[in-house]
């Protein structure tokens, strides 16, 4: 990676950051690093450790520092809606804030507008990895946290065919139902496993970022044969137990990384101004999540 291009840290150097809990595995400071240097901008992205009771006291504290921008990562991202001076219309569409910019007014105030990067990028990554349009589409959608709301909705807001919603506690995917029925009726959604097929199954639980995982799928209901599709959010493992299974039965399989990149794309434009260096983020979250 070409972190030695990077311009020698100054007093003019600019600053963003991640905040997460756990935070030591985020491939983000790689991406955002690499694309500095390629750029040739005097600025760095650093990863923090924030437990959820210091948020408001970390965003405000780098805020105070002249921070140029945010990433939030779980579990921030819907407590940081009620944590910044404005949101942005995609920040108030999806309900959760994973960037945030600092931008300095005139009077010297420093206002903190919330966006959000990660909805629009679940669906270019699967346009991209999957060669899947979502519009018409069956899909099988396991977790209904943080990550499985925006996926949802989402995918409804692309007007796909039939959405069907699993999670562990199945009130929360009701709740999220719930939403989908009085924002886009069209779609018809249901809280279960399919009986038919789908083209698509998305893993949005967290389960798979450990080793001693099992598989968010329990194939007792659904076969990974009724699917032509599986995309898993997580990107590290590479390949989860969910992932493996489903090239084994013959599924085109996608990890997180192309949702990581676009939410970064994203967010990197927002920050600096400047059309994101996509190429040269791929290659930095490549080399940081396969190792070559
Ligand atoms: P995120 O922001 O990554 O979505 P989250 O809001 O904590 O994080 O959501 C985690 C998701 O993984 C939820 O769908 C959760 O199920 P519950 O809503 O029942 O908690 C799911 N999950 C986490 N651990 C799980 C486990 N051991 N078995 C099944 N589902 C699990």
């Amino acid at each position: 990676m070409p972190q030695s291009n990077l311009a020698p840290i100054n007093a003019a150097t600019r600053l963003c950051a991640v905040l997460g809990s756990p935070i030591a595995h985020s491939a983000s400071p790689a991406m955002h690093n690499a694309a500095f240097a390629a750029l040739g901008l005097n600025w760095r992205y650093l990863a923090f450790e924030v437990n959820p009771n210091y948020l408001r006291a970390a965003i405000a504290g780098v805020q105070a520092m002249n921070f140029a921008g945010l990433n939030l990562t779980v579990p921030h991202k819907l407590l940081a809606v009620d944590m910044v001076d404005a949101l942005d219309a995609s920040a108030k569409k999806w309900g959760a804030v994973n960037t945030v910019k600092f931008e300095l007014g005139t009077d010297g105030q420093s206002r903190a507008i919330g966006f959000n990067t990660d909805a629009d990028a679940i669906t270019q990554a699967l346009r991209e990895d999957l060669k899947l349009d979502p519009r018409g589409a069956k899909v099988l959608l396991l977790g209904a946290g943080g990550a499985g709301r925006t996926a949802a909705l989402k995918l409804a807001s692309e007007q796909v065919a039939e959405l069907f919603l699993v999670n562990r506690t199945p009130s929360k995917a009701e709740e999220i139902a719930g939403e989908i029925k009085t924002q886009f009726p069209s779609v018809n959604v249901a809280v279960g496993f399919p009986k038919a097929g789908v083209d698509l199954v998305v893993n949005a639980t967290s389960l798979g970022l450990k080793a001693d995982d099992a598989s968010p799928l329990d194939e007792s209901r659904f076969s990974l044969k009724k699917t032509r599709a599986v995309y898993d959010l997580i990107y590290r493992p590479a390949e989860t137990k969910l992932l493996a299974a489903a090239k084994a039965a013959g599924c085109q399989t996608a990890n997180g990384l192309g949702m990581l990149l676009h939410q970064g794309a994203k967010a990197f434009e927002i920050w600096t101004g400047q059309p994101a260096p996509l190429a040269v983020m791929r290659r930095a979250l490549e080399q940081n999540v396969y190792g070559h």
